[in-house]
């Protein structure tokens, strides 16, 4: 079989699955992933089956470490942002992050009476989307610029869109300012390590969710930028675990110095879980209400990587001492329990602290409605928080998450 017509194939099934699956729920928005090649805009060589996958980015471009700065996202996000900003006929949509593939959808959602403009800090990404755009079809349907998107696009108006393909741990300005008064910003949202598509719409002088969908992208870079803090812990060995901080990382680092030699604890929860059933809004859940919450990445050999990876992504840090998210087997034979183990003279205490936040989380969120987000530009104030609100300060604002109770 020819490449085009396998190409459309896999796009169909792909199509088929995004629907199955709800991401995709628009008869505009289907039209569109069945007509706009997904292939064309990956790199050459990219195996047709890779492109056409339900949740696998495809990197465009890496920076001099290997890390990624550029990619074609993954089609169940792309998809699942365009039907959280409900774009209507004729609407003008902002794209923050070019690629190109992205912006075709956009142009044929919005249609022949709509706007796209599609922004990258990056000139080789605008060169290489604009190319890819023309070559597709969309050349004159979409309008590329190179500019730094945590500012404003001066030129341009407001929007009644505005989605950010780029991982952003603050609201821009500029976004609140270009952004139409009835518009929807959509934006994957850091907080605290912990990454949401989230749509805002304004609400007075603040911004509220309509959904937010779990996701993960390439952070931004430019004015909106923001460092992460890594901590180095190296075992007897010399291999490292590593502690990552989004947010609040501790202000004296050096207490944690030789820490995977001394004592080691773990408490358990009593809070068990079925094999294969997601717990993304546990990480959610620890990223809005344990102080010293961080990432952390074990390398082969340390005894944290011992046991399985997936399950212990997560750790918090008290003083000079650490716990991570960990499982045993339930005794009920179903699944696994929730615990904590922990290294440092402290550790009970952090495991303690790690495992009273599971069984909040099981008592007050699980299986319960989406928590909503709102954010709180610096000037405004908080008003009507729920009693279960996390406050995450930013640079330009506050985020609250609320989650419903009762
Ligand atoms: C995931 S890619 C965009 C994917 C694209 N929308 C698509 O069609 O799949 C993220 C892009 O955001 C860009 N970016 C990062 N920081 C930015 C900023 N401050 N302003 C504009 N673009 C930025 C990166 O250069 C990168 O190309």
């Amino acid at each position: 079989m020819r490449d085009e017509a396998r190409a459309a194939e896999l796009r169909d099934k792909l199509a088929g699955e995004l629907l199955a699956a709800g991401y995709l729920r628009s008869a505009r928005l289907e039209a569109a992933f069945r007509a706009v090649p997904r292939h064309a805009f990956v790199p050459a060589g990219t195996p047709l089956d890779v492109t056409y996958q339900v949740d696998r980015a495809v990197v465009t471009k890496r920076d001099e470490r290997g890390g990624a700065v550029s990619s074609v996202s993954a089609a169940y996000v792309q998809v699942a942002m365009i039907e959280q900003a409900e774009l209507k006929p004729g609407m003008s949509v902002l794209e923050v992050g070019s690629g190109g593939y992205n912006a075709a959808l956009l142009a044929e959602v919005v249609g022949p009476d709509g706007q796209v403009v599609s922004v990258d800090i990056d000139p080789e990404v605008t060169e290489r989307a604009t190319a890819l755009l023309h070559a597709a079809g969309y050349g004159d349907r979409v309008t590329v610029l190179t500019a730094d998107a945590g500012r404003e696009i001066s030129g341009w108006g407001s929007f009644d869109a505005i989605i950010v393909t780029v991982g952003a741990w603050d609201l821009s300005p500029a976004w609140l300012g270009q952004l139409a008064a009835h518009g929807t910003l959509v934006v994957p949202l850091r907080m605290n390590g912990v990454s949401r598509s989230i749509a805002f719409r304004r609400s007075d002088a603040h911004l509220i969710s309509t959904s937010a969908v779990v996701c993960g992208f390439v952070p931004m870079r430019g004015v909106g930028a923001h460092a992460n803090r890594e901590f180095r812990l190296p075992d007897a060995e010399g291999r490292v675990v590593t502690l990552g901080f989004d947010d609040g990382a501790p202000d004296d680092p050096a207490l944690l110095d030789g820490v995977l030699a001394g004592p080691r604890a773990e408490v358990w929860s009593g809070v068990t879980i079925r094999h294969g059933v997601s717990f993304a809004d546990l990480h959610l859940w620890f990223a809005g209400f344990l102080p010293g919450f961080c990432k952390l990445a074990a390398e082969d050999g340390t005894e944290p990587a011992q046991e399985r990876k997936t399950w212990f992504p997560f750790a918090v840090v008290r003083g000079d001492s650490f716990a991570y998210l960990s499982v045993r087997p339930a005794l009920d034979g179903t699944g696994v329990e929730f615990g904590a183990r922990a290294y440092g003279r402290h550790g009970h205490e952090a495991a303690r602290a790690m495992v009273d936040q599971i069984q909040a989380w099981n008592d007050l969120s699980r299986n319960r409605p989406e928590p909503t987000f709102a954010y709180w530009p610096t000037g405004t104030t908080p008003v009507h928080l729920p009693e279960c609100t996390a406050v995450l300060n930013k640079t330009n604002g506050l985020v609250t998450i609320s989650w419903p109770t009762g």
